[in-house]
């Protein structure tokens, strides 16, 4: 496990999803079927699809901590048995220890991995600055607001050095200034350091903004049914106003193509409400 600096930039890892089906053991039938794709090293890739449609699910498989019932994942060719600090999943809610300072939450995998209390004060020092919250390390997490929160448990993900970052609707909860602040500080934390990114979201502009490629998703069973490429700078797509405009409108046209949803209901059942407003703009 790279628990330590790695001694040079990485190029990121490469993800591949081979016919993977899966059903849980209470539901008789399939959440998935015959999921295929790779994801490039250092790409983005989102995963766009309904409620329920089996997005956590996959990205549990893809993180191991779900084993498909068939098919496989490999990261860089080595098939996924498991969980790993290699491969991080970041939540909705950030998961914090509340009885912990921000510096023993941030540098708890570090202390797991045995590293010495020096280096891992200097390394959490270093990612308080990369998530803008320097000065923050002896503070109680329950001191902070939601983003900040977030930012936390992103800098307590990227202190082991992962290779891969699974996202599933990390920043859902968070206001609109916030959460475009954070997908825009992940999506250039990954390309800085040579991360692997699988976003799962409801939220075509979060797609459009985090990602190289979206996966839009149909469900009963949950089927990878169209890829869509999305234009624009990699690290700030606000700096391509006309790309991302392009980009957010074939990836809406795709979505509705795909999942076969007319204006008559909503498209998701979701905090952020996104995806209604897209079936509200075929009306
Ligand atoms: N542990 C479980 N046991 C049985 N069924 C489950 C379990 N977890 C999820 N499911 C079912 O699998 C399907 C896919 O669920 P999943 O959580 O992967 O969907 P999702 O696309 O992430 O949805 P959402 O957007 O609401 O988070 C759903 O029908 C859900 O009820
Ligand atoms: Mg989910």
């Amino acid at each position: 496990m790279p628990a330590t600096r790695p001694k040079k930039r990485r190029p990121g890892a490469h993800i591949a999803v081979a016919g993977v089906n899966h059903h849980y053991r209470r539901s008789g039938s399939d959440v998935l079927s015959d999921v295929n794709f790779e994801v490039q090293p250092c790409e983005a890739v989102a995963l766009v699809g309904r409620s329920g449609c089996g997005k956590s699910t996959l990205l549990h498989i893809i993180s191991g901590l779900t084993l498909p019932s068939a098919g496989e994942v490999r990261i860089d060719g080595a098939l996924v048995t498991g969980p790993s600090p290699q491969w991080i999943v970041m939540f909705q809610q950030p998961h914090l220890y509340p009885w912990m300072t921000v510096e023993q939450n941030v540098g708890l995998g570090l202390k797991f991995a045995g590293r010495p209390r020096a280096e891992i004060s200097e390394r959490v020092r270093e990612l308080l600055h990369l998530v803008e919250l320097d000065g923050y390390s002896r503070r109680n997490v329950q001191e902070l607001s939601g983003g900040q929160q977030q930012r936390i448990a992103l800098a307590r993900s990227l202190a082991v050095y992962p290779e891969v970052l699974l996202l599933d609707e990390p920043f859902s909860a968070l206001d609109g200034v916030t959460r475009r602040a954070l997908q825009r500080d992940v999506r250039r934390i990954a390309v800085d350091m040579g991360i692997t990114l699988v976003i799962v979201t409801h939220d075509i502009p979060e797609a459009v903004a985090m990602a190289d490629r979206a996966l839009i998703m149909t469900s009963d069973p949950g089927r990878i049914a169209d890829i869509v490429p999305i234009e624009g700078d990699r690290t700030d797509r606000e700096k391509r106003g006309a790309f991302a405009q392009a980009s957010q409108k074939a990836l809406q046209t795709a979505f509705e193509r795909a999942t076969g949803r007319t204006a008559d209901g909503p498209l998701a059942q979701t905090s952020s409400g996104n995806l209604k407003v897209i079936a509200a703009g075929h009306r």
